[in-house]
């Protein structure tokens, strides 16, 4: 769907924002007029009240051009929080989009006020017209999208196309990590995912990959552990965007890409293991970051490093009791092959410490069942050894709508990872699973290097009831929120 901003627009369907009990915006007074009052009679008949979402439409006479109008809620919005507006507003395009995506009409336009809020319209509209149906053979006309066109209304559109030049990148980044979590096990394996990952290079992305041979040769064997059960091939996926010309230290993002999780040895369950095609959302998030910082050429130096690898069961695979010896040294007592993430990342970590030098590091990993429990499908759980660090997420999370909530890190923890056979072991009991899973991380954090560790396992996908700008299974979580922080705090 394309999305433009225009001054005025003739679009089959018009539609404006009408904040909770608020009253006609004033650029619907000459539609209004010109249609007999009928917009007035829309928002005061029936149990129309602007809150969010809520919709009604009229059909338009035949004097007008366009052929329906639709008033659409933003809800209440708090004066106390300054993302309220620009949420409600994103929402509220979202929520157009999602019931006018298939109404066989092709052009919307949605009018606003200021060039923020035409890039927050832009977003919902834009997030929710993301459809994942390469592998559907038999849609019915009914179900393919119709609406090609939504247009921005607003006087001031040459400011709000400059600003979505900039904000337009996050979501092309959100829509390539949808697109790889979404993909089959089949067709995204290790090697598939490092030659997407390749495709960058195009954006002017450098892209090294490293394949089985060479990590051996480096010693990460934790890593290469967790793929030695499969037939696919484990990749080091590297990708470096150089936007500034000094050689500053770069910001580190480091993914968990488990292509399929079926545990290993220690099986998963059968039941919902295809969900286990999503164990890569932490590359996806790093590898859709990516890809926002070339798009926008941002002014930073940023490295992504994704370890990705095929979580099986085989004659071939690690077992439990198993002990590995990790690039950095640690030996790792494997109690559990389904606590692979962590194997994958002490290497990967380890990579990203010993050829660059961070100036501040993230791993983004779909880690630990446990954090769904804890925080549900709202917040992804942040883990952080610097307490300024973790308010700029905390606050970059909060202002695109992919939250982090905090959770402690401690020697108490610590020790519920000690082995009575190597350096640690990689599970740490049920209880505080996902700290624990952090703490093991952290044994692999140098001294001095801001880090942060976000366990996304239960905002990568979401089943079922979901919000009209997250529209499919892969939610994209991480390349708004990562790009936003960039841009906040680590850009010249
Ligand atoms: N990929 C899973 C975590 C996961 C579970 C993500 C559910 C999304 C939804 C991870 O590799 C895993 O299996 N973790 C285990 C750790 C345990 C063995 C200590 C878990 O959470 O059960
Ligand atoms: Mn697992
Ligand atoms: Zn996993």
């Amino acid at each position: 769907m394309k999305i433009q901003f225009l001054p005025e627009a003739n679009a089959q369907i018009v539609a404006f924002l009408i904040e909770e009990d608020g009253e006609l915006p004033a650029t619907a007074k000459d539609l209004n007029e010109n249609c007999g009052g009928l917009l007035t009679e829309a928002l005061t008949t029936g149990r129309f009240k602007g809150s969010a979402g809520q919709q009604v439409s009229v059909v338009l006479p035949k004097s007008v051009s366009s052929s329906r109008a639709v008033l659409v809620g933003l809800g209440k919005i708090k004066d106390d929080d300054a993302n309220s507006q620009s949420h409600a507003t994103e929402s509220a395009a979202g929520h157009l989009v999602k019931a006018y995506s298939c109404s066989g009409f092709e052009s919307m336009a949605i009018h606003v006020d200021t060039p923020e809020l035409a890039v927050s319209a832009a977003s919902g509209a834009k997030l929710a017209a993301y459809e994942y149906i390469e592998w559907f053979t038999k849609k019915k006309p009914e179900e393919q999208q119709s609406l090609a066109e939504t247009s921005i209304i607003l006087d001031d559109h040459p400011e709000a196309e400059k600003a979505w030049a900039v904000a337009s990148a996050a979501i092309e980044g959100t829509y390539l990590s949808r697109d790889l979590v979404n993909a089959p096990p089949n067709v995204l394996f290790p090697a598939s995912f490092a030659e997407r990952i390749k495709s960058l290079e195009s954006l002017g992305v450098e892209v090294e990959i490293l394949d089985e041979q060479e990590m051996s040769e480096l010693g990460m064997a934790s890593l290469l552990g967790v793929g030695q059960g499969s037939v696919k091939e484990s990749q080091l996926g590297i990708m470096k965007w150089n936007g500034t010309d000094s050689d500053s230290d770069p910001v580190m993002l480091v993914g968990k890409g488990v292509c399929f999780d079926t545990g290993g040895i220690s099986l998963k369950p059968g039941e919902k293991m295809e969900e286990m095609r999503g164990d890569m959302g932490g590359a996806a998030a790093v590898t859709g970051t990516i890809k926002a910082l070339a798009l926008r050429k941002a002014k930073v130096n940023a490295v992504g490093i994704v370890g990705l690898v095929e979580n099986m069961p085989d004659g071939n695979a690690i077992r439990p009791g198993d002990i590995l010896v990790s690039a950095s040294g640690q030996t790792i007592e494997v109690q559990n092959t389904d606590a692979e993430g962590r194997l994958v990342l002490a290497d990967a970590l380890w990579y990203a410490q010993e050829y660059f030098k961070p100036r501040v590091m993230i791993d983004l990993a779909t880690l630990t069942g446990a954090i769904l429990i804890s925080l549900g499908h709202s917040y992804a759980g942040m883990f952080c050894n610097d307490d300024s660090l973790a308010d700029e997420l905390f606050q970059s999370g909060m202002a695109t709508d992919e939250k982090v909530w905090r959770l402690p890190l401690g020697e108490e923890y610590d020790k519920l990872i000690k082995s009575q056979f190597a350096d640690m072991k990689n599970i740490g009991g049920r209880p505080a699973g996902s700290i624990t899973a952090a703490q093991f991380l952290q044994r692999f954090v140098r001294e001095g290097v801001r880090w942060a560790h976000l366990d996304i396992a239960g905002v990568a996908w979401v089943d079922g009831d979901k919000s009209p700008t997250d529209p499919s299974w892969g939610s994209g979580f991480g390349p708004r929120l990562l790009d936003r922080w960039i841009a906040n705090h680590y850009e010249d």
